[in-house]
């Protein structure tokens, strides 16, 4: 060959790895409203920051059916980037290159950058548009999958991991998703499912499009098996770079502390309003939140699932917490086990990654119910506790008005391990509400009196006055201090800061067994 042969070689092979499916494919994905993986990753990272990986290779060109569709790359585009300043490792689907199908060597190449984001210690993100296993490819695709799932569980809890689902993802592949931290979704473009609407109609008779079964809003607010919903793939790419800047690189790292312009003296006056002196009246936690961090700083996690607690990243003073709250305007904050599974999802993820966890409590306890009971409420709600309980990063708690039972101990204990505990006056706490409480203990009073009612008026107000207020606990000192609201801010920001160089110690062990 000569020289000018090997160049024009190359220049020939660099063209077609560009064009990946072709023309018509690309313009067929631009008429669905999709980007196509290379302007994908263009629109996430840093300009001119992408560094691709193994961008020659082929599939091996022997299996059924794929004589003479090699495609360089393999439908997918893999490399790293960066998105701020921080190197991140990812992958992109080709739905243009065989419907962005996961076969022997497009499995290679997402392997290989989730190992260097394991090595390097750096963010990785995937960007799903595929068909799922290359069908002509048979064993060698499963296999494929086996080592992405692997990858993606030995990285779990030492580097971030986002999925970014951007067209088809179903059958088993969506179980790399899954295993990742983050799910984001973007509304007629993301689709879940283990199987499609095809088989469901011939399995189970019932009819349904695409969009409803595994759609954006299915997973987000009704499945829970989504964090984030988007109106577009711009908007998309615009939360995965905001929420990265909440994050340390890897568990080695702390979270970044950046400058947001908001006094860590600044009182929270609106909070003397906000708390209803009922103690059965609604109010909107997000307000409480909007009030006390940073301003314009929260951004909330699984928003549209299991509205009665709310989670999320904020910051104080600069410095990135994880929220952990009630949400009272939603069923009166009852924890049920779809509140149970997101908040404890949350805080491990929290303490994997240094982030320190602050909970807002206004609680009445766990959801009575047969559907709870049989649906396993014991099980999920063991989570949280499980989860509070092998936290080491700093754990505050702010108690706001209900805390009773339970969920007082899941929110606000200082035996189950949180560091300091802060209550307003209007903290109520108790093993249950006072209309409960009266009608257990003063059961017998409540029935030999004249007036049955006035008796039961009585003695739920006797209950209230002696019971429902914060100094008994903080007698027992498992209240540190009982605060005025308009302290909240400060107060939360100095309880952050004192227990910034915490140490807790566990026992060696494999690992626990969370109830799953
Ligand atoms: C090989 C595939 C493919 C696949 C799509 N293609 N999926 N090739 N293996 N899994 C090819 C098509 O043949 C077609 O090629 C091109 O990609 C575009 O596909 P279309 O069907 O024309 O596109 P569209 O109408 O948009 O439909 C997209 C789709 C559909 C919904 C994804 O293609 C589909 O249902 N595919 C199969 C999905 C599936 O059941 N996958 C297996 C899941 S099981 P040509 O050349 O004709 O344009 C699984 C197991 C993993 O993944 C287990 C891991 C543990």
């Amino acid at each position: 060959m000569t020289k000018e042969e090997q160049f024009s070689l190359f220049r020939e092979k660099r063209s077609e790895m560009m064009r990946a499916g072709g023309e018509d494919r690309i313009k067929a994905q631009h008429d669905r409203g999709k980007l196509t993986a290379r302007e994908r990753i263009e629109t996430l990272v840093e300009e001119g920051s992408f560094i691709e990986h193994q961008a020659f290779m082929v599939g091996r060109d022997a299996s059924f059916g794929l004589d003479g569709k090699r495609y360089p790359g393999d439908g997918v585009v893999a490399g790293t980037a960066k998105i701020g300043d921080k190197q991140v490792f990812l992958f992109s689907q080709d739905f243009t290159v065989l419907g962005g199908s996961l076969g022997e060597m497009h499995a290679e190449r997402i392997a290989q950058v989730q190992q260097l984001a394991l090595t390097n210690g750096s963010p990785f993100i995937q960007i799903n548009d595929s068909g799922g296993a290359r069908i002509q490819e048979g064993v060698l695709s499963l296999e494929g999958y086996g080592k992405i799932f692997r990858n993606n569980t030995l990285a779990s809890g030492v580097i971030p991991q986002f999925s970014v689902i951007l067209g088809p993802c179903a059958g088993g592949a969506v179980y790399s998703p899954a295993i990742t931290d983050f799910i984001f979704m973007v509304d007629g473009v993301s689709n879940m499912y283990i199987t499609g609407p095809d088989v469901i109609r011939t399995v189970t008779g019932e009819d349904i499009s695409h969009e409803e079964l595994g759609g954006a809003a299915a997973h987000c607010a009704k499945s829970g098996v989504a964090h984030f919903r988007f109106a577009s793939e711009a908007d998309c790419m615009e939360a995965v770079r905001t929420l990265l800047g909440y994050l340390p690189a890897s568990n080695l790292e702390q979270p970044p502390v950046v400058d947001t312009g908001d006094s860590a003296d600044r009182e929270t006056p609106g909070l003397a309003t906000l708390i209803p002196a009922e103690e059965k009246k609604a109010y909107d936690i997000k307000d409480l939140i909007a009030e006390v961090f940073d301003e314009g700083s929260f951004f909330e996690v699984h928003e549209e699932y299991a509205q009665t607690v709310v989670v999320g990243f904020a910051r104080l003073a600069g410095r990135t917490v994880g929220i952990f709250a009630n949400q009272p305007k939603v069923f009166a904050a009852a924890l049920n086990i779809d509140a149970s599974d997101k908040g404890a999802r949350f805080i491990r993820f929290c303490d994997a990654f240094n982030i320190p966890i602050i909970s807002l409590v206004d609680v009445p306890g766990f959801l009575p119910g047969v559907e709870q009971e049989h649906g396993g409420i014991i099980r999920h709600g063991a989570k949280i506790l499980y989860a509070v309980a092998e936290a080491t990063v700093p754990k505050i708690s702010l108690i706001v008005r209900k805390a009773y039972g339970g969920a007082y101990i899941c929110m606000a204990s200082k035996a189950l391990g949180y560091d300091r505990v802060l209550a307003f006056p209007t903290a109520q706490i108790a093993v249950m509400g006072p209309d409960g409480a009266a009608n257990i203990i003063f059961r017998k009073e409540i029935a030999a009196a004249d007036d049955a009612d006035a008796k039961r008026r009585e003695k739920i107000e006797e209950f209230n006055k002696s019971v429902m207020n914060p100094f008994i606990a903080a007698g027992y000192g498992f209240v540190d201090d009982v605060i005025d609201p308009k302290y909240a801010r400060i107060e939360l920001i100095r309880s952050v800061e004192m227990n910034l160089r915490k140490r807790e110690d566990r026992p060696a062990r494999k690992h626990g067994n969370i109830p799953l």
